[in-house]
């Protein structure tokens, strides 16, 4: 088909140059938001009679048209086509004729790709946040059922305090608001309409920008037009968000590969959400949350093609630029997915409390509990931790722990120890006693839970 650019040249391409050159493969599934912005980009015309209101009437009809033949599957997107910009207008020009060569008129691709790209995001951000909070729901109602779960927390993966395992579950749900929050912030500046920046340096004809930008639903439009088609700021900072996200999702699946382990056996993933082996009978593969941590990896690597692509780019457009929309389409894509198998995932998973009570009824965990216990009879803490660190050496030599040693044994360390050492050093004492805000405790776990769904519901 001749292009639509022939003019300075012939438009006569080699087919291997129109296929390196084409972006439909993946730029038609912003089908609607391109026709959605021509349409009030035709409307617009008419209302500033840059073309008659019939003309208007007649592009807006004609474009309503194609998106419905598109969605009823009447309409095949041609893949041979440029882009989807070149696709809608041409469609249009061969349905109306000479009408159609109208629409393009006050306005650039340029412009029109950067719009196309926002409108898309614009959507796709507000169903990850979607997605998130149900995450973050179905953590925060297996945290609150697990407040006073014991199980030991770790630092450096060992053993070091004991904790309740919805506190833990607790922080992957505050991990969880901030990417909301971050992708609502990211939402902020996607949300400016950049259309009739025209190529890069606006238009002679008599447009209206913010008519278009208030049809389309945006808030605000871009004041510079040269940034208006340049801009890809939004792109690289929803890559980040999703990254950072994918981050905290990773972090989760390594524990929960970590668990399900037989070293662990903290918890068990339901059947629906593992996977077997074909040589192994006995196996119970956690591969949903090996699959996230895997992933995590791409979308950093979208992250980083991004930033590269666009550093060093002169203003304003380039066609370098066309090469953002794989890399945030795979993001959004791959971020859904996770998100999407991660929720009932969570939802289905078994919690041995009772392996997870023995595992912390090892290693010592309750010994910085000794040394509060000697601070609060008198002894300045740096001394309580060294008889209490003296305390666990002889321990572990002798193979007892904490709890065995006999209160004769205990005086001869320091005649400040009591019978009451004993109720101070369980592990029920050393987690309900923990009631600073934001602390292990029960009650702490709760007023986290509470403030965490309080959010939610407000999303
Ligand atoms: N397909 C292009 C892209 O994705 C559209 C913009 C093309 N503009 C141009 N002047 N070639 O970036």
């Amino acid at each position: 088909m001749a292009k639509m650019w022939t003019g300075r040249t012939s438009g006569v391409t080699e087919k291997i140059a129109d296929d390196f050159n084409s972006s439909i493969k993946f730029d038609s599934r912003m089908y609607k938001q391109d026709i959605l912005g021509s349409m009030a980009h035709a409307s617009m015309l008419g209302y500033k009679n840059i073309i008659t209101k019939d003309e208007a009437d007649t592009l807006i009809g004609g474009l309503e048209d194609i998106l419905n033949d598109i969605e009823s599957g009447k309409l095949a997107i041609d893949m041979t086509a440029e882009d989807i910009h070149m696709f809608v207008e041409q469609e249009l020009t061969a349905r109306l004729g000479a009408v159609g060569k109208k629409l393009h008129t006050a306005r650039s691709r340029n412009d029109q790709v950067a719009l196309d790209t926002r409108m898309y995001l614009k959507e796709v951000a507000k169903s990850i946040i979607q997605k998130i909070t149900n995450l973050a729901v179905a953590i925060t109602v297996k945290a609150e059922e697990h407040k006073s779960t014991i199980m030991p927390g770790y630092t450096h993966l060992q053993r070091a305090q004991p904790i309740t395992f919805g506190h833990h579950l607790m922080a992957y749900a505050m991990m969880f608001l901030r990417d909301i929050d971050r992708f609502k912030d990211v939402i902020r500046r996607i949300d400016v309409c950049p259309i009739g920046s025209c190529a890069l340096a606006g238009t002679t004809y008599d447009t209206d920008r913010r008519f278009e930008a208030q049809k389309l639903g945006f808030s605000s439009i871009a004041l510079n037009s040269i940034d208006g088609v340049s801009d890809r700021d939004f792109c690289v900072e929803f890559a980040s968000a999703s990254a950072l996200t994918m981050m905290h999702l990773s972090r989760l699946s390594e524990e929960i590969i970590l668990w399900t382990s037989w070293e662990f056996k903290f918890v068990e993933l339901s059947d629906a959400f593992t996977t077997g082996s074909s040589i192994m009978p006995q196996k119970k593969n956690s591969d949903m949350a090996e699959l996230v941590r895997g992933k995590t990896g791409r979308v950093y690597g979208d992250l980083m093609a991004l930033l590269t692509m666009l550093k060093g780019l002169p203003l304003a457009y380039n066609k370098d630029m066309q090469e953002d929309k794989e890399n945030v389409f795979d993001c959004a894509d791959t971020l859904i997915m996770c998100l999407d198998v991660f929720a009932p995932m969570v939802d289905g998973m078994t919690v041995y409390k009772d392996n997870m009570k023995i595992a912390a009824q090892k290693g010592f965990i309750n010994a910085t509990d000794l040394a509060d216990y000697l601070v609060k009879k008198g002894l300045p803490f740096r001394s309580a931790y060294k008889i209490s660190g003296g305390i666990v050496a002889d321990c572990i030599a002798k193979g007892k722990v904490l709890e065995d040693l006999t209160i004769e044994e205990y005086k001869g360390y320091s005649d400040l120890f009591d019978e009451d050492v004993y109720a101070e050093i369980s592990l029920e004492t050393c987690v309900s006693k923990r009631t600073s805000e934001g602390g292990t405790s029960p009650e702490s776990v709760q007023a986290q839970v509470d403030y965490v769904k309080g959010i939610l519901e407000n999303v």
